[in-house]
């Protein structure tokens, strides 16, 4: 099997930790980071302490990234937060905040890595939003919105980067069971999984088959896409 580079954005905890381990027990690199400090220990994993939204460290990051393992193949704009509150009470503190994990990080680490990929000629990066998006759920608008802005960051990326060799897709999840919906009311959740055409929760393994059908060598027709879990229609 041939080994790829993967950065992967928030791997201390939830999906991007998990995709982390699976990925370095196929025998792939795996570069990450999170505020906080790394809960992987495995020889083919390097781990960042840094905020996705902080410009100098990102570009720190993905600078020692390329000088330690040689390339980047992939990356997982995985790092994401949620702010559930109605819109006339939500601080404007915490909109900043969701807005500079979600978008501005996804843009920074598409732009420093996006750089490097245009050299190899070839890469596949991932960005992440949600089903609150096509479904307009009440309580994220801010969340939602953000990730709004990722989608069309995602096509309009596709377009400029797809003459280098590098797609750009976008995986929607419904519910999975992280500390992201931990504080979610579970009437908010049920209302949620009564809208899905699959009314079940999302597990991992379901973000990871489309992260892998986007990262597969034989999707390389595909780009600019935002495949939503759950028979979520936009
Ligand atoms: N779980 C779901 O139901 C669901 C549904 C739809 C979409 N998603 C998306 O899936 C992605 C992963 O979510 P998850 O459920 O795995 O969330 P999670 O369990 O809360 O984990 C989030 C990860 O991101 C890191 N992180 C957060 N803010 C960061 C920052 N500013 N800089 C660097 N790292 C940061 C966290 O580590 P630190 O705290 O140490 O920084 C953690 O490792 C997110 O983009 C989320 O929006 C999730």
């Amino acid at each position: 099997m041939f080994e790829k580079v993967y950065l992967i954005t928030g791997t201390r905890k939830g999906l991007g930790k998990e995709l982390a381990n699976k990925f370095l027990e196929e025998g792939h690199k795996v570069a990450g980071c999170s505020r906080g400090t790394s809960s992987i220990e495995h020889e083919n994993y390097i781990h960042f302490e840094l905020d996705v939204s902080n410009e100098k460290a990102a570009m720190k990051m993905v600078r020692q990234v390329k000088k330690e393992f040689g390339r980047i193949d992939i990356l997982l704009n995985n790092a994401g937060i949620a702010a559930m509150n109605h819109l006339v009470t939500t601080p404007y503190e915490s909109a900043k905040k969701v807005f500079h994990t979600n978008f501005l990080g996804s843009f920074l680490f598409t732009r420093e890595v996006g750089k490097i990929m245009m050299k190899q000629k070839s890469g596949s990066i991932v960005n992440y939003t949600t089903v609150a998006v096509p479904l307009h759920l009440e309580g994220e608008a801010v969340y939602a919105a953000s990730k709004a802005a990722i989608e069309s960051f995602t096509r309009t990326s596709a377009k400029e980067l797809g003459q280098f060799g590098i797609r750009v897709n976008a995986i929607g999840p419904t519910p999975v069971y992280t500390d992201l919906i931990r504080t979610v009311p579970k009437d908010k959740l049920d209302e949620l999984l009564n809208q899905q055409v699959i009314q079940r929760f999302g597990e991992f393994e379901d973000v990871k088959n489309v992260i892998d059908f986007f990262n597969d060598e034989k999707s390389n027709f595909i780009t600019g896409q935002i495949v939503y879990l759950g028979g979520v229609m936009p």
